[in-house]
Parts: C-alpha cells; structure tokens; sequence
C-alpha cells in the first residue's frame, strides 16, 4: 500500500514539475523494475483487450494496434498513437485513463483497464516507447500484404454457400472464398481472400442465409479467435478473442442470430453472432470440444469432445441435459472429432477416432439404462483411420465422411436410409480433412493434407476437377524477388 502511494506521489511530481530532468530520472530502469517490453508486456496487454475492434481487417477509428509501426501511426484523429518519454501527451494512454468520474473511453463499452495495465503503459511510454519486438515476429500478414505459400496449406476445413455458388477454403491466415464452378487447375476462381488475426483456420461455415462466413482459429499456446465476415463486402464484421488457444467446429444456429463454437480448454461456447457478446458457457465435457451443431429450432446445442462423448445441452439455460452417446466404458472406442446435423431432423451424424460414422437421435425418449446406445439410430460400415470430416447433403438422402490413416485418407458415400455405400474415392491423395456435398448437385468437395482441392461425382466417385486453392510461388522464385 506504501509502495502505491509512493508510486503515486512520484508520477504526481513529474506531471506537476513537467521536468525533462525528473522525466529522464524515471526513465532510468531501477533495480526492481526492470524497463516495460513493447513485446512481452504492450502489446500481449492490447490483443487482448483491443484487438477485436483495432487490426487490419477491422480498423475502428482508422485505428490498428497489432503492430508498433501501426500503434505509432494512430488513426483517423491523425494523432499518433503515443510521444515517446510524453505518457500524458499520448492518445494511448488518454483513451485508457478514466476522465474525472467518467470510465476511460476505450476499450468501448468493455471492463476498463486495471489501474496496474494502464500504469504500465505510461512507463511503457515514459521509459521511452521503444520497439523490441524481434526481427522474426515483424512479419507481417494482413488485408494490405496477403500470406504468401511456398507449399499449399493443409486444408482443415470446406464449406459450400447455401446457394452452392462459393468455396469457402481454409488457409494460412486466412480463408479464400472460391467460385464453386471455377475451371479445373486455375486460381481464376478466387473471390475474395479473408485474411484476419488468426494463423491457424479451425473451421469455417456460411450463415444459413449466406451473407455471413463465421470462422474459428487463433494460434496455437497464444490467443482463440472467431471472426465473422460479411460475405459481399469481405469485410470484418467481429473479431472475438477467446481463451489462449485454437478454437473449433463452428456452427450456426438456424435463425443466424448465435454461433458457438469448441475450445481447447474443454469448454463449448456461443456468442451473439451481432454484438460478439458471450451467450453460451458450457464446461461438461473434460477434453477438448472439437464440434458443434445446433437442434434445428436452437434451443439446444450439441458438442463433441476428444473425451468419447457428444452432450446435449440447452441453449436459453445454459444447462447440461444428457450425454447422448453411450457412456459406458468400451462402447466408444475413440474421441469424437466431428458432428452434422440432419437438414430438417434432430439427428445427429458423428464421425471419430474409432472411424464408424453414426447417427444418433438428439433427445431420449425412454430413460437411460446403464450400458444401453439408446439414442444410436444406425451405424455404417467402418472407414479405415480416424473421421475427421462427415456432412449430410442439403437433401439429407445421403451422407459423406473423410478419414486418415497413417497419412492414407478416404472418402466415402452412403445412402442415410439403408447404410448402404455409394461411392468410394480419393484414397491416392493422402489424408483427408475436409469433405462437403455442394447443395443442389451431385459434387462432392474434399481437401486435406496435400492442400489440393479436389471435386468428386458422388454417385460415380469419379474425380471432375481439382485446384490449388491458394496462390503458390515456389521458395526460388520468391528468392530472387
Ligand atoms: C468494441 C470495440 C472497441 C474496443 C474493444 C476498443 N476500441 Fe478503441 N475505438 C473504437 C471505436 C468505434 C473508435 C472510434 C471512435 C469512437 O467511436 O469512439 C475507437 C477509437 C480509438 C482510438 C482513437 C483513434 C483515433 O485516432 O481517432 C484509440 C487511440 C483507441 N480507440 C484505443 C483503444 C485501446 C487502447 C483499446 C483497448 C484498451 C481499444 N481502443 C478498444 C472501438 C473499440
């Protein structure tokens, strides 16, 4: 408490003295506090609190603060966004600093900063506002400067717009929305590039009304990030941060009004798809949720984990309401990865490490017996490795899953009435990640390891035509630019 005053007292000094000389003294690092890091301590301090509102591809007030060079530029006031050795003359700290009785300005319409977070600043800036972020990390990926690939991405996720025109494609950094009937072997079919915060892409799904793309990535040990897109425009309509980790499985409910989503800290979670707001908290499962799905009229929201187990939960309560897989020991044999929903049914599709797609019911309707799979309606013929992908088709008729073992990926078509297999492809091509019916016709979308996207007949299984979704320059070429 002494400490405080004292710190106090001595700020109070140097704003009513205004002394260059008092000013250098408490630039000087003392034994006890070392000099504040713009890296380490800054700007770990903004992407959490400010980010979501001042980055490249959603600059509020012209304002972004990923970078130092872009928190120094400042935005459309045309002030910069501090003075070195000037904390009282810099827009930074007067937009975080409470105003008499009224709450700082920013971070808008959120919890202030921590007296101790907005002290930091001032000293950040005090001690001289220096840069020491590392040359490695200056790399610099956004809207202006696109990533560049010298080896295709792994594709974790396709999703086709509801009217079947777009290709939405996960990159590095990005997610590229392709003209679905593009010609075959050409980048001609790129519309747009979404490039946002996150270096990972988790997932990626259009709105039900196809005007939004919602997106789960982050980086990895760092930050989970969902950002929302306006298709038309490709703009940035939210970025939220959540946990410090990759995010999962993003789903949308039928009205578009909520999207949750999975979370490496167990937890399942929604948010208002307007305002970024959080309006789904769930933490039941005890490993990672990988995928979620909403009932068909939104009150309930199922999650699958890494823990074997699919929950039911309800949306409005926030309330855990059964595990609809059996959870007895031994009859799942694997941790769950991946979950669709029926068009028009609350039936579920699952896909996991034991590589049996299955459908369950989504609610009991004779109470549960220890060791009874009740809710299991049908199970189709085993895929060899784990399902990382499985979807319905628009009509619900059939159903697709894509595996991966030891590198060797399959695809595979059943009907959704008999279980019976259709069709059977793309096991030359390594693992597969992804894999969507594009609505209204009989194709099939399949991406994964080798990062080509590849289009299927899926009554023949017969290959129509296959792309690099991303703009690939060869590591020597780029050398020699
Ligand atoms: C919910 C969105 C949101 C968040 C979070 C947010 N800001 Fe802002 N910020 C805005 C908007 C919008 C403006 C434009 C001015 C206004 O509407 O008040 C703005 C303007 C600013 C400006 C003025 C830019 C200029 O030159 O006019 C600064 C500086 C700023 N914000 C800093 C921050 C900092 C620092 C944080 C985190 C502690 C933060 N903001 C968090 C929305 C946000």
């Amino acid at each position: 408490m002494r400490f405080l005053r004292l710190v106090t007292l001595v700020f109070g000094l140097g704003i009513v003295m205004a002394d260059a000389q008092l000013r250098a003294e408490e630039a000087k690092p003392t034994a006890e506090k070392p000099p504040v890091s713009f890296y380490r301590d800054i700007r770990p301090l903004l992407q959490d609190r400010c980010q979501g509102c001042h980055q490249p591809a959603k600059a509020l007030g012209g304002f972004s603060l990923t970078s130092y060079a872009a928190l120094k530029k400042g935005g459309e006031s045309e002030q910069p966004g501090f003075e070195p050795g000037k904390p009282d003359d810099s827009e930074l700290v007067l937009q975080i600093t409470p105003r008499g009785t009224e709450p700082p300005a920013m971070p808008k319409g959120a919890a202030a900063l921590k007296p101790d977070q907005v002290e930091l600043v001032r000293r950040w800036i005090a001690e001289g506002a220096k840069d020491d972020t590392p040359d490695a990390a200056e790399i610099v990926v956004d809207r202006e400067h696109p990533p560049v690939y010298n080896v295709p991405p792994v594709i974790t996720s396709l999703d086709y717009s509801p009217d079947g025109t777009l290709l939405a494609v996960s990159g590095y950094h990005e997610v590229l929305l392709h003209r679905a009937d593009a010609a075959s072997g050409e980048l001609n079919g790129i519309v747009a590039r979404l490039v946002g915060l996150s270096e990972r892409i988790e997932s990626a799904r259009f709105s039900p009304d196809g005007k939004r793309l919602a997106v789960t990535g982050g980086s990895p040990g760092r930050f989970g990030e969902i950002q929302i897109w306006d298709v038309a425009g490709g703009n940035l309509q939210q970025s939220v941060l959540v946990t410090y980790d990759t995010l999962y499985g993003v789903s949308w409910s039928g009205d578009g009004a909520k999207v949750a989503f999975g979370c490496g800290d167990n937890t399942c979670r929604a948010i208002d798809a307007a305002t970024g707001k959080q309006v789904f908290f769930q933490g039941a499962h005890n490993d990672w949720v990988l995928d979620t799905v909403f009932s068909v009229d939104g009150s309930h929201l199922v999650s699958v984990s890494r823990d074997r187990s699919m929950k039911l939960n309800e949306v409005a309560t926030e309330r855990f309401v059964d595990n609809i897989t059996s959870i007895t020991p031994g009859a799942l044999k694997g941790g769950l990865i991946t979950v669709d929903r029926h068009p028009t049914k609350d039936e579920l599709l699952i896909g996991g490490a034991d590589g049996v797609p299955k459908i369950y019911q989504m609610h009991r309707t004779k109470a549960r017996q220890i060791g009874d799979d009740f809710n299991l309606i049908r199970a189709f013929e085993g895929m060899p490795g784990r399902i990382f992908s499985v979807r319905y088709s628009d009509d619900g008729a059939r159903i697709v899953a894509g595996s991966s073992n030891d590198g060797q990926g399959e695809v595979r078509v059943y009907n959704e009435a008999d279980a019976k297999l259709v069709s059977r492809f793309a096991s030359e091509h390594g693992a597969v990640y992804s894999t969507v019916f594009r609505p209204h016709t009989n194709e099939v979308a399949v991406g994964g390891f080798d990062g080509m996207v590849r289009i299927y007949d899926a009554n023949s299984g017969s290959m129509i035509r296959e792309f690099m979704p991303v703009p690939l320059v060869p590591a020597v070429q780029q050398a020699a630019k």
